[in-house]
């Protein structure tokens, strides 16, 4: 791996599909171990799931060729810190022997653990060592929504939120949430720069929505409207299904809220409590994907995403 550009992603394996999602959705580049080789770093800033975006400084088949690399080469810089991460677990000794002698390889460099000016990172892979500057990192803007004032218990995690979102928003402008509840989805959409519109059939919830909005400064319009019926033509519908205890649901009433979104966006992302992948194909949906999310014991969310 010694392509100039290239990602870390949060959780390392990349059997964890919904972060294999984000990063390819947002990269250009699927993760192999934890790592997408090439992508774009544009769009790290926004992610839930990346970690890093990282330029290469040099590489090595082991750490002695690693640092002769660095040596040779033209990189010396002050001010640095240096991070490990054993991706491959191919490092045997001690980690802080390993940074010494990264640091030694660079002279001239001088290592500063408070605020320093570079971020260098060691990262072990399948086939060796890459050593390299994180360049991007996200915001995690997200976090801060964790504190919404208006919450339901089928509220999804701003994290979550944030990657569904990324699975459309390279091709979109706007958003619909026609079943906002209390407006995760609005929330992040808006904060990574999209319109976002949201729509719930209860009063109280629509209420929340907008309530949650103001509180972080969000103009975004919700409506209280049946999903079935709702007019709001977007880029990309993202959404959480009613399932679950505590909500009045039935598989006509989903089934009505997929014809509609297919009608309003060319893309959308569903999260459902089950396997509904028949019923996007009979609501005319024609490529299809699906991401399990394991929430915990006995629970997987359903996270799909269709085009018409
Ligand atoms: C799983 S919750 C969504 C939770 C939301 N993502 C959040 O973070 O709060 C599903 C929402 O769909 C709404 N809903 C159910 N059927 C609906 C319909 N036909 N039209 C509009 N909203 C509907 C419910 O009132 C509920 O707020």
């Amino acid at each position: 791996m010694d392509e100039k550009m290239w990602l870390v992603v949060s959780n390392r394996d990349d059997r964890d599909e919904i972060i294999a999602a984000e990063c390819e959705a947002l990269t250009g580049k699927k993760p192999v171990d934890g790592i997408a080789a090439g992508g774009s770093i544009e769009r790290v800033c926004q992610a839930a799931y990346l970690r890093a975006g990282v330029r290469t400084i040099a590489t090595g088949e082991n750490l002695e060729s690693l640092c002769a690399a660095i040596r040779e080469g033209p990189f010396d810089v002050d001010d640095f810190r240096i991070k490990i991460l054993d991706f491959a677990k191919r490092i045997d000794k001690p980690k802080h022997e390993v940074i010494v002698a990264l640091a030694d390889a660079m002279p001239n460099g001088r290592p500063k653990l408070d605020h320093p000016r570079h971020r260098l990172l060691l990262l072990s892979h399948a086939t060796g060592f890459t050593f390299g500057e994180i360049v991007a990192e996200p915001d995690r803007s997200y976090r801060r929504h964790d504190s919404k004032p208006y919450r339901t218990s089928s509220a999804l995690p701003s994290r979550l939120a944030r990657s569904l979102v990324n699975l459309v928003a390279p091709s979109a402008q706007t958003v619909l949430d026609p079943c906002c509840g209390s407006g995760s989805i609005l929330l992040e959409a808006q904060a990574i720069g999209l319109r976002a519109y949201g729509g719930d059939w209860k009063t109280a919830l629509v209420g929340m929505s907008r309530k949650n909005a103001a509180h972080f400064g969000y103009d975004i319009k919700v409506e209280q409207v049946d999903a079935r019926t709702s007019t709001q033509p977007v880029d990309a519908i993202v959404t959480n299904l009613p399932y679950g205890k505590g909500l009045e649901t039935s598989e006509e009433i989903i089934r009505g809220i997929l014809q509609q979104a297919r009608i309003l966006a060319p893309v959308a992302v569903f999260v459902a409590d089950c396997d509904i992948s028949n019923w996007l194909r009979d609501a005319g949906y024609e490529k299809i994907e699906l991401f399990l999310v394991p929430k915990y014991a006995g629970f997987t969310r359903y996270v799909y995403r269709a085009w018409r």
